[in-house]
């Protein structure tokens, strides 16, 4: 049988940002349902939900209290049972998100930890003595703002492992009292019906059992994100991470038709071993797309190589954007935004898009008082602020852009473009963003070559990228141009040149004898 997320198209939701239904600002499960029909219209077929669970919201979610429930801010249990099913309903699958790398300080568990060192759940963290000076065990440094990742806690005597921030200490998942529970967790979802995962940092989880030293980073400088002072040798991606990884997977595979996405940023050869023996994740998601420059010959190297590093049997994927990064309109100029969804619609594999992407949505400003995330506020200026491309959804152009009631204050204000840039706007128009990506995934959706074919590179000039998705009864060819200049490219003679669907979304395109003239920023599949 066919693997469903081998078709499928993901969009990710994130629950704070994408529809308030009680004005209190921030979004819930009741406006995720509210919009599922408009999901459904835009023809994506899975979603995947950031956290929503009770948590603190130290890291907005992803610090979570309560792995089997449903923060009050977003809804309840049986609003989550009702999306599940009316997103059933609709052919649309659901994907939520694990967090299995840290709790929230204050999850019950971790409040036990730390109340003794006798503790029955002190072993359920990671506590060490301090080093013969009194500091931290070790040089491990935690993200958001890079100080040190042990924090002392002062009643004990002891530090705690926290690899983001000390809200967030890490779960020591070589105790098997950890394993079970928290796959139980897994249970508890999948007997909910959900039809799968995205697996939070799970690259991270296990650490080096000796605690060593991280190496320092000779490339690093003043400047950079403070994290990246050290190499994180010791501290991600450790050779028993692939044992956790075949602990979820063998929880997924009780159950038929579930899917486990990691969130792993490695470069590609180590990336692929996520894979595992097709007994680890199904989609280690790969984000260098998102990492890579915007350029033509870097892209198609980078294509290049990720499929020729594939595993046998391995399916690939591909992402543009998330909530942990500047908007892809952002990154590259709003100009690019359909060569991009062309992109990342046309290569071989599930691709991932992130809400507002259908609408070229870009980076919010947001003014010093407004800032939350602690990313930007522990360490300021240096751009790795996530608040910008977490702003609300818009869906019109009515104060607040439809996301929450008009007279509300949103917890991220909405990007001043939102009268323009919206969904209500778009849908209206027959060339806009909007339009241009349903029905650029309306042709995937029914394209055998687009879905299952191979993958071909094509010559190309400059600026533009081009290749070719083929099966037995279907050639497609996708040519992008990536540069601010018109190019013409040569089309091949096995092709017969039928134009199927432009970036500009007219029927201007050119073709004379044999030559594609493509305008700038402009995408093309041809048949
Ligand atoms: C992942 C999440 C990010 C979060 C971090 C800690 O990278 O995507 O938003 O802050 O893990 O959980
Ligand atoms: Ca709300």
């Amino acid at each position: 049988m066919e693997n469903w997320w081998e078709n499928a198209i993901v969009y990710q939701i994130y629950p704070r940002s994408y529809q308030d239904t009680n004005g209190d600002g921030v979004g819930d499960l009741p406006g995720i349902i509210e919009r599922l029909d408009y999901l459904a219209w835009l023809g994506i077929t899975a979603i995947w939900i950031s956290p929503c669970y009770p948590s603190p919201m130290a890291d907005f979610g992803y610090d979570v209290s309560d792995y089997k429930d449903i923060h009050p801010m977003f809804g309840t249990l049986a609003d989550m049972e009702r999306l599940i099913e009316e997103a059933h309903k609709r052919d649309l699958k659901v994907i939520l998100d694990f967090v299995p790398n840290h709790s929230s300080h204050q999850h019950p568990w971790f409040i036990e930890s730390r109340s003794s060192r006798d503790n029955p759940k002190r072993d359920w963290y990671y506590w060490r003595d301090p080093a013969p000076d009194g500091g931290p065990p070790n040089n491990w440094l935690a993200h958001f703002g890079g100080g040190s990742a042990w924090e002392l806690d002062e009643k004990t005597g002891q530090y705690y492992l926290h690899l983001f921030l000390p809200e967030q200490p890490d779960l020591n998942w070589r105790n098997p009292e950890v394993q079970e529970a928290m796959l139980d967790v897994m249970r508890f979802w999948f007997d909910k019906g959900i039809d799968g995962f995205r697996v939070d940092v799970s690259y991270k989880v296990m650490k080096d059992p000796d605690y060593r030293d991280n190496p320092p980073n000779p490339d690093w400088k003043p400047g950079m994100n403070p994290f990246a002072r050290l190499i994180q040798k010791y501290s991600e991606n450790q050779p028993d991470n692939h044992e956790f990884n075949r602990w979820l997977r063998q929880v997924a595979d009780e159950y038929e038709d579930k899917v486990l996405i990691g969130e792993i940023y490695l470069d590609i050869p180590e990336l692929v071993t996520h894979y595992g023996q097709g007994d680890e994740f199904h989609l280690p998601f790969n984000f260098h797309l998102i990492r890579c420059e915007w350029d033509a010959a870097v892209i198609s190297d980078l294509i290049e190589k990720y499929e020729a590093a594939l595993p046998e049997g391995a399916w690939p994927n591909w992402v543009l954007g998330n909530h942990d990064q500047h908007r892809f309109a952002t990154r590259t100029g709003v100009a690019q935004s359909g060569v991009g969804m062309m992109l990342l619609l046309t290569l071989r594999g599930t691709p991932t898009m992130y809400y507002g992407e259908e609408i070229g949505m870009e980076d919010g400003d947001i003014p010093l008082d407004r800032l939350v995330d602690p990313a930007e506020i522990n360490a300021p200026g240096l751009g790795l602020g996530r608040d910008p491309e977490r702003t609300p959804m818009q869906w019109d152009r009515s104060p607040n852009a439809g996301f929450s009631l008009p007279d509300v204050t949103p917890w991220l204000p909405t990007a001043n473009n939102y009268p323009l840039i919206n969904v209500a706007e778009q849908q209206g128009l027959p060339d806009s963003m909007l339009s241009f990506t349903r029905q650029l995934i309306t042709f995937r959706q029914q394209s055998q070559a687009l879905l299952k074919g191979s993958y071909r590179s094509l010559e190309a000039g400059d600026d533009v990228v081009a290749f070719i998705r083929e099966t037995e009864n279907e050639r497609v060819a996708v040519v992008l141009n990536l540069g601010y200049s018109p190019r013409s490219w040569k089309i091949p003679s096995d092709l017969n040149g039928e134009i199927i669907l432009s970036t500009r979304m007219d029927k201007e395109t050119e073709i004379f004898s044999r030559q594609l003239y493509l305008r700038r920023h402009e995408g093309v599949i041809l048949r």
